[in-house]
């Protein structure tokens, strides 16, 4: 009943309370412009020290973003970083922090086995009423939503690193995802203020479609000793107007998510030249030189 309640299209599906599943780097940074926007946030992290990590991290960036709104005035940041972070919970039960939600975005590892695992459990635990999403780089999101009962309610809501400042959401489609989904969907990322954009469910999407490959190519043109890493990003800043060159870009994401998103990939579509993993990446890999966040990678960081 409640079901065939949400499938009428006189009703429309609003999302206030929004559960965000791993807060981590992406997790975390969903969850703060979730509560910014005025969701009542519920972060999901598998143990306590983890939460109280992820919840660092959301205070310095809200800092960060009431700053820029607020300049000096001490007072008012304090205010919009308490109310913001008021609205936000910390749970490790995924099952309990679901059932209220109207909104539940998956932010934990890429690996489909664990992801099948989580949405098997929260599909029996979440009310009708919930959407689920997830937030993957690179897995499809037909396969993830296989597990789940509820694939009209499902679909890919993609964000990009660092959240809070990236402006692109991709809305990922779906055979099955019905169209008060995608509705709610775009209303809600227009709701934290994202730019939407919509696709199917194809390696990548559109950004990483395009840039995993392109990261790709740079990494092998310095692995042929075409130019140095400085060079190639110079370049690319300045002859194609990028923020960051493709070598550090790469740093930035990290080389254990670029070179499983190509491994994966590579995997399944063994004749496209374009999802080679690269040898050099898979090297730094192994060495656990995985870019900024492990202070070295193609560069060294501070
Ligand atoms: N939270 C809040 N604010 C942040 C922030 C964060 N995590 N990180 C940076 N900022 C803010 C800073 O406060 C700063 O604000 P002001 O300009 O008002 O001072 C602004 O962003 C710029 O930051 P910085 O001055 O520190 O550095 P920058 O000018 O070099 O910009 C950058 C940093 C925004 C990351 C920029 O270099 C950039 O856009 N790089 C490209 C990032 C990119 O391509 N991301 C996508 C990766 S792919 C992906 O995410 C998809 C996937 O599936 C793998
Ligand atoms: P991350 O490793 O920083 O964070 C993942 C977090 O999930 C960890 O803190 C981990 O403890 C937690 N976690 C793992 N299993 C869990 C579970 N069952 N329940 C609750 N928490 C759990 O990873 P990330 O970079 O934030 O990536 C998360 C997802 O977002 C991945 O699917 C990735 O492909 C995607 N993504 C990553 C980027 C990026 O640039 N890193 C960009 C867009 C999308």
């Amino acid at each position: 009943l409640v079901k065939r309640a949400f499938s009428s299209t006189s009703c429309r599906h609003t999302i206030k309370n929004v559960t965000v599943i791993g807060g981590g780097l992406m997790g975390s940074g969903i969850a703060q412009i979730a509560a910014q926007s005025g969701n009542q946030v519920t972060l999901v992290e598998v143990n306590p020290e983890l939460l109280k990590k992820a919840e660092t991290s959301i205070v310095t960036n809200l800092s960060r973003v009431a700053k820029k709104v607020y300049k000096d005035d001490t007072a008012a940041i304090q205010k919009y970083v308490e109310e913001a972070k008021s609205r936000i919970q910390g749970s490790t039960n995924p099952s309990t922090a679901v059932s209220d939600a109207d909104l539940v975005v998956e932010a934990i590892v890429e690996n489909l086995e664990v992801k099948h695992k989580l949405f098997k459990a929260l599909d029996e635990a979440a009310p009708a009423k919930t959407l689920f999403a997830s937030n993957t780089s690179s897995l499809s999101i037909g396969e993830i939503a296989s597990v789940v009962n509820r694939k009209d309610r499902f679909g890919g809501l993609h964000f990009f690193n660092p959240v809070p400042v990236m402006k692109l959401l991709e809305i990922v489609k779906i055979p099955e995802q019905s169209e008060e989904t995608y509705q709610a969907f775009l209303a809600w990322g227009k709701s934290v203020g994202k730019t939407c954009v919509t696709c199917k469910d194809t390696p990548g999407f559109i950004v990483n479609r395009l840039l995993v490959p392109y990261l790709a190519e740079a990494i092998r043109m310095l692995e042929r000793g075409d130019a140095s890493p400085r060079d190639i990003d110079t370049a690319m800043k300045l002859g194609a107007g990028h923020p960051m060159g493709p070598v550090e870009l790469a740093d930035y994401v990290g080389h254990d998510t670029t070179n499983s998103i190509l491994e994966g990939w590579h995997k399944k579509y063994p004749d496209n030249p374009l999802f080679v993993p690269c040898d050099s990446t898979k090297e730094l890999v192994r060495q656990k030189k995985l870019g900024v966040k492990t202070g070295e990678g193609y560069y060294k960081y501070n």
